[in-house]
């Protein structure tokens, strides 16, 4: 039991780390190879360039939004564009203050510190940062007890960006160290398309300009999941032997992968489902559903619920998630109006 147990673990470890090698493949690495979010690429642009002339380093930048829309690919581009080197951490990762005083005292002038999942940082480290983003310094504690005193130390002027899906979680004094705030939001059908269409032309896979647009329509909104898709589709041409894509394989393979019309998978229709089901539309508490699907919570905050939100599945009320019309109508079900929602 505990034998499969592991190997089940391991498996599953060894396909993240592939989906992580075809992920980091596909990531542009310019400000002119990311497709879409024009706004913000334009306000950096020009960040970058005024940077560059002062000779100084980007202001601090956060980059918030749900999962897979870029954050990653945009920090990494920031650092190519601006020339520097980038030092990669995340808010779980830095344990002690030591930790996040070490990478500081580290880096070289202009460099850019990334920290995903900023959100999760805790409060000790964080004061850390404030100093740092502030005047490059940071306070260190010599000796103990009473002869115990505070020094300043100097660190190299550097970037910081941080990234998370909850901007909600972020304390106010380290929001407010943020020179620039960028949020992500999710892709239109175009953009999608010329996504997918760049993800083919990388990995040398040929595919029907209908089985692209199929692809686009099909993935929430999110350049991750339309990469993995054409991924999948793929295996689907290969195995029928067929040297390009086409919008038939493209329908064969969602349909095998459970993705429907609105492009929502197992996942999104089962949530949708209990909450219809079992919770009589809800409202109901985003903890009853975790319990009840088995999924974690901030699985579902970060990965199901902006989309079916975006869509307008499902709403958020502060006495718990509802779904909408929308969703009975998707699933199905005979629509009753949900009682006592405020
Ligand atoms: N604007 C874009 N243009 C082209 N490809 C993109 C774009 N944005 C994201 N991608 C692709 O989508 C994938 C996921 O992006 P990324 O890892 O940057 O998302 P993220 O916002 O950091 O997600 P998470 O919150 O889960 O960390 C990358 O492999 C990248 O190739
Ligand atoms: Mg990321």
């Amino acid at each position: 039991m505990i034998e499969k147990s592991t190997a089940k673990k391991k498996k599953k470890r060894e396909e993240e780390k592939e989906s992580q090698i075809y992920e980091n493949s596909l990531r542009p690495k310019k400000l002119a190879e990311y497709i879409g979010q024009e706004t913000i690429k334009k306000n950096l642009d020009v960040a970058i360039k005024a940077a560059k002339l002062r000779k100084e380093p980007l202001d601090h930048t956060l980059l918030h939004g749900p999962a897979g829309l870029g954050k990653t690919t945009l920090a990494n581009i920031i650092s190519n564009e601006m020339g520097v080197n980038m030092k990669v951490t995340s808010g779980p990762a830095l344990e002690k203050q030591g930790d996040l005083a070490s990478i500081l005292t580290n880096l070289q002038e202009n460099d850019t510190l990334f920290i995903d999942e900023i959100h999760r940082i805790r409060p000790a480290i964080e004061e850390i940062l404030y100093t740092a983003m502030e005047d490059y310094g940071i306070d260190i504690i010599i000796g103990e007890g009473p002869s115990a005193r505070s020094m300043r130390l100097n660190i190299p002027k550097f970037t910081l960006i941080g990234a998370t899906t909850k901007m909600s979680l972020l304390s106010s004094p380290l929001r407010d160290r943020f020179g620039n705030t960028f949020k992500l939001s999710f892709y239109n059908e175009d953009e999608l398309h010329e996504i997918v269409k760049r993800a083919a032309l990388i990995l040398s896979y040929s595919i029907d300009e209908k089985a692209s647009k199929e692809i686009a329509k099909s993935c929430r909104q999110t350049p991750r999941i339309a990469n993995r898709l054409l991924r999948r589709i793929r295996d689907f041409a290969e195995v029928e032997n067929m040297k390009t894509i086409t919008l038939e394989t493209t329908k064969k393979g969602l349909t095998s992968l459970g993705i429907d019309t609105m492009g929502l998978d197992q996942g999104d229709r089962e949530i949708l489902d209990l909450i219809i089901s079992k919770f009589n539309g809800g409202p109901v508490g985003l903890s009853a559903i975790s319990a009840a699907c088995s999924e974690e919570q901030s699985t579902l905050e970060d990965v199901y619920e902006p989309y079916l939100l975006k869509i307008g599945f499902l709403e958020r009320t502060h006495r718990g998630r509802i779904a909408t019309k929308y969703a009975y109508d998707h699933l199905g079900y005979e629509y009753i109006e949900p009682k006592n929602t405020h």
